[in-house]
């Protein structure tokens, strides 16, 4: 291939490399050459995502059927409910907030938590694309004339995703808790179907939460010599599998939590009764 050309495929136009040196962009006519069905994906994310945000917003205000009291069950939508609004023994970590409907009950944890998402390598790249369209996929260009990329406000502010991470953790640490204490029925210890339903949520949870592009970097960044540094050099090796899989427990995430919260509240509601299986 000449510099500054591009092969391509019969009967499309001569290509050439706008730039310097001929190293940009290739200028064809078509607007991309990709055949395949490549809005698909940002579609399916923008109806996705879209209706997981509506009924994330929905049960964080609704201010109900949040805790099935009898098997403490406590949805993470809820928890910490640190609200004076908060039932019964749903609250570990005490009642400060106002019950006022502007607060949701985990007033104080929601927003780290969806910070934590919105600032994630992976949702970045779906949202860019997929609300955004910038660009909409591999090999299409961007719908916008001008990028000014991460290193300018606002999206300098996605540097902050570290910090998130922490907070998710410490946030992974309570919705263990609450997992625990699910283990729970009138009598004393139970199982039932929702124990199973918040433990699997919370392992789930736990593995998106590991498999973070930061975690990764703070486990095993920064380091000359893994030969020195053997357990970093282990830990650095599970995060780094777990992170190959990041986007599909970002997406396995979303559902475990919708499906945990929806659980807790039919529970909750009386629409249906936890399947018990101890207590
Ligand atoms: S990169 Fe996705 S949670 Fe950190």
């Amino acid at each position: 291939m000449a510099s500054g050309t591009l092969d391509t495929p019969a009967g499309t136009a001569p290509t050439t490399l706008a730039g310097p040196n001929g190293n940009g962009r290739a200028v064809i006519p078509a607007r991309t050459l990709r055949t395949d069905n490549w809005r698909k994906a940002p579609i399916l994310t923008v109806v996705l995502l879209t209706a997981w945000i509506l009924y994330a917003v929905v049960r964080a205000f609704m201010q109900k059927w949040y805790w099935v009291e009898d098997y403490h069950y406590l949805t993470p939508f809820y928890s910490p409910c640190v609200s004076n609004g908060c039932e019964g023994d749903s609250s570990l970590f005490g009642r400060f907030i106002p019950d006022i409907p502007i607060f949701p009950f985990a007033v104080l944890t929601l927003p780290f938590l969806g910070l934590f998402r919105l600032t994630c390598y992976y949702y970045r790249r779906a949202y860019y694309r997929s609300y955004w369209g910038s660009p909409p996929a591999c090999a299409v260009p961007d719908l916008h004339k001008s990028y000014q990329g991460e290193s300018r406000m606002p999206g300098i502010l996605q540097n902050s995703h570290r910090y998130f991470f922490y907070a998710a953790v410490l946030l992974s640490i309570v919705n263990t808790i609450d997992a625990i204490l699910a283990f729970h029925s009138p009598g004393g210890f139970g199982i039932g179907l929702g124990t199973i339903i918040l433990v699997i949520n919370v392992i789930l949870l736990w593995a998106y939460t590991v498999s973070c592009h930061s975690c990764r970097h703070i486990v095993g960044g920064r380091l000359r010599h893994f030969s020195k540094h053997p357990v970093r050099y282990r830990a650095w090796g599970f995060v780094s599998k777990l992170n190959t899989k990041h986007m599909e427990l970002a997406w396995t995430t979303l559902g475990t939590l919708v499906v945990t919260d929806f659980y807790v509240m039919a529970v909750a509601a009386g629409w249906i009764s936890d399947l018990r299986i101890v207590g």
